[in-house]
């Protein structure tokens, strides 16, 4: 029987894998083929030994690959036989030239968006699923049209709110489903197609719709709200270190008032992602452009704090430990940004890293899924590292413990038998407060959590 719909993406990365996967496992009567110009990333998704680590995508993969789910580098062939094309090419931080360090990249989008142009014979329902400036749509549009035409290209905005770690969860039961459209007929009938889709597995009450602009500036806004409540709670956690206030106790009196809500105030070593900056620092530049300075500076505030929070630490580190770090091994439990996920981009560990690095420490790494990528991110950095598999071999004859990610697994290791391995006085600092510091702290650990008294045997 023929497929009802010929869907593409463009782009095979944490977004456009997953998203696909889901579409293809979610709707059998519908053709999803997902391209990209990098043939290493497209042949382990056709591998048993995925290109991402995400709870539960193994199983969607798995069920719907081969049937409607197909991955592959023929991006002229891709573009050619469907009919709607969701592009989810990278948009890092720009890197040179103007707005270098604040404005996003485009240039993968920009390419992109060419090929569209150039290998089309029909016409399509263009998705914008990576994050993007507001107005990049009208970009697309200009870049889509300006050839002598007669295809008809509308483009959407469908901004992907998954988090790493959680992206099948949120996939399959998403908070929303955002689609912006043009207004015209034309694009309100783009718009419908586009529901139809979602509409297979998600409530009709959550796909909600709204002009493209409001569309694309609401991604970079919900990130940056929810990196905003994170900084919010850090710059509270200096606070209540000086204050013998406990943040974890703050954030929980001011996370019941129901205008609040609980979630994302828990402190930490700093939001990492590869997301939550190059947003922020994006929304900043366009509020510049726009010549809103106070505006810009207000949102510019919530990535000042993060590079606080994180310097905030080592220099701790540092003081508590005798204000030398030299030829001292410290172990670093957790590479990733964030529990179960490999993504070590932008992880608060990096920078930590190269400042111990710096201070001349021997730095011992262990992490169950990132050992790779942190091997990656400090290939040049100058200094002693080594990459240990088992938490408790890692911080054998390290002086201090420093928890970079919230990872399970280490709330229920063998303490009293890393202690003893330990060399003494050992320290803990509990990046993520995940330990249970008073149990520490009567085995003989100097405890320093963030946002919290330290447990100290001076
Ligand atoms: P990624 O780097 O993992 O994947 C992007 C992929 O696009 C890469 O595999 C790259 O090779 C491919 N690509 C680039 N140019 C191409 C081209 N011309 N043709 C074909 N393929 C091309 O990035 P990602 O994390 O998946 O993010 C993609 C977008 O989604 C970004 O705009 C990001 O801000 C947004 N986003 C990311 C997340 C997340 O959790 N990572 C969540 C929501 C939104
Ligand atoms: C984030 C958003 O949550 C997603 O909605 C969004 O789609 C995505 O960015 C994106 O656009 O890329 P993600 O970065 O994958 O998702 O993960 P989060 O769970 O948001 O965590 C981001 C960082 O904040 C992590 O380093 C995490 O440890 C940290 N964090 C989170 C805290 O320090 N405290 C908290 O209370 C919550």
């Amino acid at each position: 029987m023929p497929f009802k719909r010929n869907i593409l993406c463009i782009g095979a990365g944490y977004v456009g894998g997953p998203t696909m996967a889901m579409i293809a496992f979610k709707c059998p009567q519908y053709k999803v083929t997902v391209v990209d110009i990098n043939p290493e990333r497209i042949a382990q998704w056709n591998s048993d030994n995925l290109p991402i680590y995400e709870p539960g995508l193994d199983q969607v993969v798995r069920a719907a690959r081969g049937r409607n789910l197909f991955f592959s580098t023929e991006i002229e062939k891709g573009i050619q036989e469907s009919d709607v094309i969701f592009v989810s090419v990278n948009t890092p931080t720009k890197t040179f030239g103007a707005g270098a360090g604040m404005a996003a990249d485009l240039q993968y989008w920009d390419k992109t968006a060419r090929e569209i142009r150039k290998y089309s014979r029909s016409n399509k329902i263009i998705v914008e699923k990576s994050t993007l400036p507001v107005k990049t749509a009208q970009a697309m549009e200009r870049i889509l049209t300006c050839a002598d035409t007669a295809l008809c290209f509308d483009v959407l905005s469908n901004p992907e709110f998954l988090a790493e770690g959680t992206a099948i969860q949120n996939l399959e039961n998403p908070d929303r489903v955002l689609i912006g459209s043009a207004q015209s007929a034309e694009g309100i009938c783009a718009r419908d197609v586009l529901v139809e889709i979602y509409a297979n597995w998600v409530p009709r009450e959550k796909i909600i719709t709204s002009n493209i602009w409001s569309s694309e500036l609401s991604k970079l806004v919900a990130n940056a709200f929810l990196a905003q409540r994170i900084s919010s709670v850090n710059s509270i956690s200096a606070l209540c270190e000086k204050a013998d206030a406990d943040v974890q106790e703050v954030a929980r009196a001011v996370g019941m008032d129901s205008r609040v809500g609980a979630k994302f105030l828990n402190a930490s070593v700093g939001f990492g992602g590869s997301c939550f900056k190059k947003d922020i620092l994006n929304l900043v530049y366009i509020c510049r452009y726009y010549d809103l300075r106070e505006v810009a500076d207000y949102w510019e505030g919530v990535v000042k704090i993060n590079e606080y929070q994180k310097e905030r630490f080592i220099l701790n580190m540092l003081q508590v430990m005798f204000n030398t770090l030299a030829g001292k091994k410290i172990c670093l439990f957790g590479f990733a940004f964030k529990a179960d996920t490999g993504d070590t981009r932008e992880s608060p560990a990096i920078q930590i890293a190269k400042r111990l690095m710096e201070e001349r420490a021997e730095l011992v790494i262990t992490d169950p899924k990132a050992i790779y990528n942190a091997e990656e991110d400090l290939k040049g950095a100058i200094g002693n590292v080594t990459y240990v598999e088992d938490p408790c071999d890692a911080a054998a004859g390290c002086c201090a413990i420093a928890v970079m990610t919230e990872w399970p697994l280490y709330k229920n290791l063998d303490y009293r038998e890393i202690y003893r391995k330990m060399a003494k006085p050992a320290f803990i600092f509990d990046g993520r407060n995940i330990l249970d510091h008073e149990a520490l702290h009567n085995m003989g650990f100097n405890v320093f959590p963030i946002g919290k008294p330290p447990l100290t045997h001076f």
